[in-house]
Formats: C-alpha cells, sequence, structure tokens
C-alpha cells in the first residue's frame, strides 16, 4: 500500500510548490481528492453542509469520529486531519489531548485541527509532545462566531495585524506543521505568511499563502450562497437537479426501471 503523506512532509513544503487541499466528509468524494490533495481536511463545516446547521458550533466530537472514519477508509494517501470540534479542547491541555486521542484512534487519522492562536499555543505544545500532529487556525475563526458577531473578514484595520502576527508565531512556536489562514485580507495573509517558517494554507486569505484549501461542496457548485472567496469548479448543482428530475420523469412514465434495469 502507499505510505500517507506525513505531517512532516506538509511542513516540509512551506515556501515551494503551494501545498493542495479540500475538505471532504465523505467516502466516495474523499476517494477521488485523495488523489490530487496533500491533505484532507474533515472539516468541522459539516455541521452546516451535511447537517444543515447555522454554524459550526453545533458539531459534536461524535460526528467528527463518524465522518473521520469514512474518510479514512475512502483514502490511502493523502494525509488526513481531523477538525476538533467546538468544546472538545478548549478547557484545558489535558482535555484536549484525551479528545484528540480519541479521534486519532476511533478513526485512525494522522493529525487534528484546532482554532485558536496565542490563546492555544500551550494546548498545542502539549498534543505534539505526546504524538499529536496539530494544524492550527488562525484569523477568522468561525467557531467564535457567537462572539464576533458573523463572519468577518479580519484585518482590514492594519492596527489588528500585529495580534494575528503574534498568533501564527505562536501556533508555530508551539510546534503546528501547519496553520489555517483564513478570511484575511492579502497584505496580512502575506505579512503572517513571511513571519512564520510553517506553511500557511489559505482560504479566503489570497495567493500569498503556502497552500489553499476551499470546502469541497463550495468548490462544486452545491451550495447556493457561496463566499466571496470560493471559485466554483463544476456546477453539480445544476447536475444533481437534472438528474433528479429526469429520474422523476421516467419513474412517472414508466421509462424506468428499463430493460437493462430488469431480472428477468
Ligand atoms: O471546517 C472547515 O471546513 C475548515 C476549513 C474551511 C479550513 O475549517
Ligand atoms: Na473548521
Amino acid at each position: 500500500p502507499i505510505r500517507r503523506i506525513t505531517a512532516p512532509q506538509i511542513r516540509a513544503k512551506k515556501g515551494g510548490e503551494p501545498i493542495v487541499s479540500l475538505t471532504s466528509y465523505h467516502a466516495h468524494t474523499a476517494a477521488i481528492v485523495d488523489r490530487y490533495a496533500d491533505f484532507i481536511l474533515v472539516g468541522d463545516s459539516l455541521g452546516m453542509v451535511m447537517h444543515g446547521m447555522d454554524s459550526t458550533v453545533g458539531v459534536t466530537l461524535d460526528m467528527m469520529i463518524a465522518h473521520g472514519k469514512a474518510v479514512v477508509r475512502g483514502t490511502k494517501r493523502a494525509l488526513v486531519v481531523v477538525d476538533m470540534p467546538f468544546g472538545s479542547y478548549e478547557e484545558s491541555p489535558g482535555v484536549a489531548f484525551r479528545n484528540a486521542a480519541k479521534v486519532m484512534q476511533d478513526t485512525q487519522c494522522q493529525a487534528v485541527k484546532l482554532e485558536g492562536g496565542a490563546r492555544m499555543a500551550e494546548t498545542i505544545r502539549f498534543l505534539v509532545d505526546r504524538g499529536v500532529p496539530v494544524m492550527a487556525h488562525i484569523g477568522l475563526t468561525p467557531q467564535s462566531t457567537n462572539v464576533m458577531g458573523g463572519f468577518k473578514t479580519q484585518g482590514r484595520d492594519e492596527a489588528t495585524w500585529k495580534h494575528h502576527i503574534a498568533d501564527a508565531i505562536a501556533v508555530a512556536e508551539a510546534g503546528a506543521f501547519a496553520v489555517v489562514v483564513e478570511g484575511v485580507v492579502e497584505p496580512l495573509a502575506r505579512e503572517i505568511t513571511r513571519a512564520v517558517d510553517i506553511p500557511t494554507i489559505g482560504i479566503g486569505a489570497s495567493a500569498d499563502c503556502d497552500g489553499q484549501i476551499l470546502v469541497l461542496e463550495d468548490m462544486l457548485g452545491l451550495n447556493p450562497k457561496p463566499p466571496k472567496f470560493v471559485k466554483v469548479y463544476g456546477a453539480l448543482g445544476g447536475m444533481i437537479e437534472q438528474a433528479v428530475k429526469d429520474y422523476a420523469d421516467e419513474v412517472k412514465s414508466r421509462a424506468f426501471p428499463g430493460e437493462g434495469q430488469t431480472y428477468r
């Protein structure tokens, strides 16, 4: 079997050819992504995309584990990173380790991701020292939506840049192997990427990052109202609609099932 890409290999891509990544929550889509991505994120965005929630705050450890198992089973090459959901890691390094270890044992994923910069540095160090590779996530952190009052692009006010840059440096020094930078203006993304020796993975954070990630369903055209930073590479929404409509028409006209779908 092909050995999977490792966290140190992702880390070593700093400043090189851009790192390719997408989210996946599902075995069949993950198998396709696996052929092209360096890592696959089982993101807690699955709360919205798969389960119709308004934010990621309602996502549980059990949901992450169920989808994490599906993605690990469906893949063999890419590193699989599973998001730690809201409430599973913020309280203390010990609680974070216990839950991260459960995610890794139950899903067999190779790394976890958690949101937060300087405030999570102690926890990141605690996990990495105990065998859990950690991807950090700074800038716009969706699990904090109720404190921030929505999903807001970060860094429009230059006075805030020093905090974001300090967050990036703190997670890098704590041992994170990469850091997602979400929803920040281009010059801040550039400053953050320059400030750290680990790869920055951008989403809504310009081409200046060391890699990019998008939510798969967003780039496939399944989100009826995608954020500005999404580029739609495939019109799956329209294709699914047409297929469902054709099926409905054929069932009603008894054209389906036909000769080829019938046991004689
Ligand atoms: O949950 C998610 O999909 C994410 C990515 C967008 C980075 O955290
Ligand atoms: Na997430």
